[in-house]
């Protein structure tokens, strides 16, 4: 089996394969790649998904995992967090957070990536886990980079 880091390596050369094969590839079309290629390489991530940023809220888009809360405001949750802080939230244990929403209750950690497009949190990039920490900097650093290879494509 494949370590963590060789794991979200291969995922990064398949976007970068694609993005040179496909000029035309749409974001949609890759942040729902990116969901797929991320469940189906790491066991530990029980919900996957992006919360897309209108003018009024997040709002939920493509993802794999029990059903989800349709809008968040930008003034909570975790994912209003890294939407207002655009910083990526790396939590270890969802429950000791007051801002936590909980839209599945067998969560038990989260990352959230911000999106940032023309300086413009433009989406984030949610990940659950049943487990407790079970994100790390491994994560946090991979997930960024998925990201940034993404974010400007339209
Ligand atoms: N836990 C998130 C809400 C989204 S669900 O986890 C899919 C939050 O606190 O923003």
């Amino acid at each position: 089996m494949i370590n963590k880091e060789e794991a979200y390596k291969k995922i990064l050369v398949t976007i970068e394969d694609t993005l040179r094969d496909n000029k035309d590839i749409k974001f949609l079309t890759l942040i729902s790649e990116v969901i797929n290629y991320y469940k189906k390489s790491f066991a530990y991530m029980s919900w996957v998904g992006f919360y897309l940023a209108s003018e009024k809220h997040l709002y939920l888009g493509p993802y794999i995992g029990d059903d989800a809360c349709e809008i968040i405001p930008f003034s909570n949750g975790v994912c209003g967090r890294c939407y207002s802080l655009r910083e990526t939230q790396l939590v270890e244990d969802v429950h000791l957070l007051p801002y936590h929403i909980a839209c599945s209750s067998s969560t038990n950690s989260e990352i959230v990536i911000p999106v940032i497009r023309n300086n413009k949190c433009i989406a984030v990039f949610d990940i659950d886990s049943t487990l407790y920490a079970a994100f790390d900097e491994i994560d946090k650093k991979y997930g960024e980079k998925i990201i940034s290879l993404i974010q400007d494509i339209e």
